[in-house]
């Protein structure tokens, strides 16, 4: 028998396809359970109960990782020292967590002796994109399986199919939306989302829910890019995180309603909430506003949209990717001060106010009141030169030339 590394969630399509590989690859099966930080709200099952469905399904070995805080201090904080926003909006929620299951998938390979990895995901999306790209960077050994690619079961046909084999699974007639989550956020698909047009229902959102009457403001701190404290005081990356996020969501910010570009060539309309991640998101960048110095800064923006699409496109652990994340810790150096924000309902997020140790702004260079360093006749020669080519040109060929 061939052991297969499961991804396994809990939901329908992962858990009759722990029996799908036991039934079509003749394999004994390995389910690993991620915890990226997914909500764990009243609906939602323990990661034990998770656990205990894997083994019902028929899994010779069922396994939970406690991914939060690596998920979020090297990868969510990796996109934030990127500035990373997707066709510069998505903050690469569902993409940010890939790479990190995956890395336990391949280590649960490696300890089980499993010459293969499977995953849940359809044809259709990014997720299988990142799953085996990253899979072959951190194992070129391993095969991967996707039996969702290959079943082509129907919803009711695989709820059959779980009844079939008594897999203890409770499902909705109707599965309405395609969710996936993580402590950076909350991705939502299918529906009536699936109508560009059509305005979101109230009730699919659950981190940006209005529950704060008046605004509220928080400081943020960061060290070298690296988010460390909310309001002086210090958390782990993770709480961090989540604090940030239950702050900003009660008041409404944090959601996105957007068309955006897979990569395998479909559009599709897309509904997120992450108020931490936009808020940290936003934070961030202002201060790099304060602290980065110009032409640093410049090129900086022009490579972050670069990262974010690698990071979109599943190429996490790619030599590019790896460059351009040496480039971004170093621009970091000296990205450290506090960000002050005010988040208002119904779901506005402003930056009031930031102050750095280090900061690049000198209010004597900058005041028009008295205490003016600034030296103005330099100012005179300075801006002559500026516009020297110019001022040949335009004598010579341009509007202002003397015709004789
Ligand atoms: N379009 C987003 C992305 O590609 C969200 C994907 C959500 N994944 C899911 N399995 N529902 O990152």
């Amino acid at each position: 028998m061939r052991r297969v590394v499961l991804a396994y969630s809990g939901g329908l399509d992962t858990s009759i396809a722990v029996r799908w590989l036991i039934e079509n690859r003749d394999a004994e099966v390995i389910a690993v359970a991620v915890d990226v930080g997914q909500e764990a709200d009243a609906t939602s099952d323990s990661w034990e109960a998770i656990r205990q469905r894997a083994l019902a399904a028929g899994a010779v070995e069922a396994i939970v990782v406690d991914a939060r805080q690596e998920m979020a201090e090297e990868f969510c904080f990796a996109a934030v020292r990127a500035n990373a926003r997707y066709e510069g909006k998505y903050p690469l929620v569902s993409a940010l967590s890939r790479p990190v299951i995956v890395r336990h998938l391949v280590r649960a390979a490696r300890d089980h002796g499993a010459h293969a990895v499977a995953h849940g995901c359809t044809g259709k999306g990014n997720d299988q994109v990142r799953f085996e790209v990253a899979t072959r960077a951190l194992a070129p050994d391993l095969d991967v399986i996707a039996p969702a690619r290959v079943w082509g079961l129907t919803r009711e046909q695989s709820v059959e199919y779980a009844a079939k084999w008594e897999i203890p699974i409770t499902v909705t007639k109707e599965k309405v939306y395609s969710i996936d989550e993580n402590l950076w956020g909350k991705s939502i698909e299918c529906g009536v989302l699936e109508d560009p047009w059509a305005d979101p229902p109230e009730d699919i959102f659950t981190m940006t829910r209005i529950t704060a009457g008046s605004p509220v403001e928080v400081v943020v701190g960061f060290e070298q890019g690296v988010p460390v404290s909310l309001d002086q005081e210090r958390l782990a990356g993770h709480d961090l995180v989540v604090a940030l996020g239950r702050l900003a969501g009660s008041t409404g910010f944090g959601r996105l309603n957007m068309v955006e570009n897979r990569r395998v060539g479909i559009k599709s309309r897309e509904i997120y909430e992450a108020p931490g991640a936009l808020a940290l998101l936003m934070a961030h960048a202002d201060l790099e506003d304060l602290t980065l110095e110009r032409d640093l800064q410049h090129e900086k923006t022009r490579l972050e949209p670069r990262w974010a699409e690698l990071v979109y496109d599943g190429m996490w652990y790619s030599p590019l990717k790896q460059a351009l994340d040496a480039f971004m810790t170093e621009s970091q150096r000296h990205v450290t001060g506090e960000v002050k924000l005010r988040f208002s309902p119904p779901g506005l997020g402003a930056v009031v106010g930031r102050r750095s140790p280090v900061a690049l702004y000198d209010r004597s260079l900058a005041t028009y009141d008295t205490g003016d360093t600034f030296h103005h006749e330099d100012a005179e020669g300075f801006v002559r030169l500026w516009g020297l080519g110019i001022a040949t040109w335009a004598a010579r060929q341009g509007e202002g030339r003397s015709e004789s």
